[in-house]
């Protein structure tokens, strides 16, 4: 095993089962990139601020590049017994370039640098998840212009309610995923400043330029207590909570996709290619991108879980529990990466059924209501017109019709108010325009919301 860097004080070799156990290189190696981004811009600040010569920052630079190009071209392997990501590309660049790649990490520890590569990292992952998820808010907004007056039921208690339309359901999830979008781009932004110049806990004498190492890798500023800029984790806490509320609109959206593919709903017929089959019955058409959705938000979950636990009741500063955030912070930015696509390939291709729908919210009631308002515009008070609505349900349910299908005659007997017009007041076209308040079914007020967001 090589000799550790920090083996000076030491009289024994590390134990080889410690050295593994001890070991992140199998998963930190995702980070190399920011790594080596890191050291460039760290070395080059080095160089202005006369802390080291700008030929060695130079070495330092091509060194790192040409280590970068050859893991990129699998010509270098991480298959060291190095300790960690940091370590195996600062001893990768000493073997290269010589006594230059051992100024590299003046004025920085391996405290700060894992912070800033953990930071670097996650806000290039939130530009990729934000753009997939614009995918998906695009794909549901040209749907919704589609259905503008495709009518179905809304529902409470999953019951059915008052009619909305299929635009206007979907406008629900279209703002969920807004605002999903918003936090993640505030996660993004509060993570996006530089904790180097830290040291390892305490900053350090060297005359660094915080500042400009920021600024050359485009973060918004630097972290502002140096024991904090080691120590917290929050922006991964923070950014996996919005990935958790992602999920769990996602899965609200996967639990309808999955009832109303079903026989008894059959509002949606997913595509053949989005859906699988079983190896039993013949028959079967499974919503698995819906289901596995689903699933995939309790392990989603389970990162943040981790990561609230791995830094609970932590003493300040670095602890080496820490190392334990990446795996969690990883596995929760690759599941939403392994989500967003095949989900919005299942919005996009699946058949919407507006038979269906339409019968369905002409079942159930859903003009109950407008019945009853119906009548409030005739004069009568609303509780007492939610009464007589409510009885010519349950006349209905007896005699086995709907509303609408009743004669004149018999809803006069419920209220000598009901008129010949009462058959238009209480259609699902009238339900659903009349609805045209900011934020209502109405196809107006849709149409306008999805012309202006
Ligand atoms: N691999 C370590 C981590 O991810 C890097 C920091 C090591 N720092 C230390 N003081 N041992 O946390």
């Amino acid at each position: 095993m090589a000799k550790k860097m920090w083996a000076g004080r030491f009289e024994k070799a590390t134990d080889k089962e410690v050295n593994d156990y001890n070991s992140s290189l199998p998963f930190d190696c995702k980070m190399y990139s920011q790594d080596i981004e890191g050291s460039i811009a760290h070395s080059q600040m080095l160089a202005k601020q006369g802390v080291i010569s700008s030929e060695d920052a130079e070495a330092i630079k091509t060194g790192l590049l040409s280590i970068k190009d050859d893991i990129e071209s699998g010509k270098l392997t991480f298959d060291s017994d190095a300790e960690d990501i940091h370590m195996f590309i600062e001893e990768e660049l000493t073997n290269r370039i010589g006594d230059a790649g051992k100024r590299l990490h003046t004025g920085r520890s391996r405290n700060d640098q894992v912070a800033l590569d953990q930071r670097l990292f996650m806000v290039d992952e939130a530009d990729e998840i934000v753009e997939l998820l614009d995918t998906l808010v695009d794909t549901l907004i040209d749907i919704a212009k589609d259905n503008l007056t495709t009518y179905m039921p809304g529902y409470t208690h999953l019951q059915r309610a008052q009619p909305i339309t299929y635009a206007h359901y979907l406008t629900a999830y279209i703002e969920m995923f807004r605002r999903d979008v918003d936090r993640l781009n505030a996660a993004k932004d509060r993570a996006n400043v530089s904790p180097l110049g830290s040291g390892a806990l305490a900053g350090t004498t060297y005359p660094l330029d915080r500042e400009a190492v920021a600024e050359d890798l485009g973060m918004n500023g630097v972290t502002l207590c140096s024991l904090d800029g080691v120590a917290d984790r929050d922006f991964a806490i923070e950014f996996a909570s919005a990935c958790s509320i992602l999920m769990m609109h996602l899965s609200r959206l996967s639990e309808e996709i999955i009832l109303y593919a079903s026989q008894e709903f059959k509002f949606y017929e997913l595509d053949d290619a989005y859906s699988t089959g079983s190896s039993m019955m013949p028959q079967k058409k499974n919503p698995d991108v819906a289901e596995l959705t689903r699933g995939k938000t309790g392990r989603v979950y389970g990162d943040l879980i981790s990561l609230l636990v791995i830094m609970k009741g932590l003493p300040l500063t670095y602890n080496k529990d820490m190392q334990e955030v990446q795996e969690a912070m990883f596995d929760c930015i690759e599941t939403i990466k392994a989500v967003l696509p095949p989900f919005t390939g299942m919005m996009k291709t699946m058949t919407i059924r507006k038979d269906r729908m339409e019968a369905a919210a002409l079942e159930g009631f859903t003009n109950a209501t407008d019945l009853a308002d119906y009548l409030v515009k005739k004069g009568l008070p609303f509780r007492e017109t939610h009464a007589i609505s409510g009885k010519l349900v349950h006349y209905c349910i007896e005699n086995n019709t709907s509303l609408e299908k009743l004669p004149l005659e018999t809803l006069k007997e419920f209220s000598p108010a009901f008129e010949e017009d009462v058959y238009d007041a209480i259609s699902l076209k009238t339900c659903v325009e009349g609805r045209s308040l900011i934020g209502g079914p109405a196809p107006e007020t849709v149409k306008r919301y999805l012309d202006s967001i």
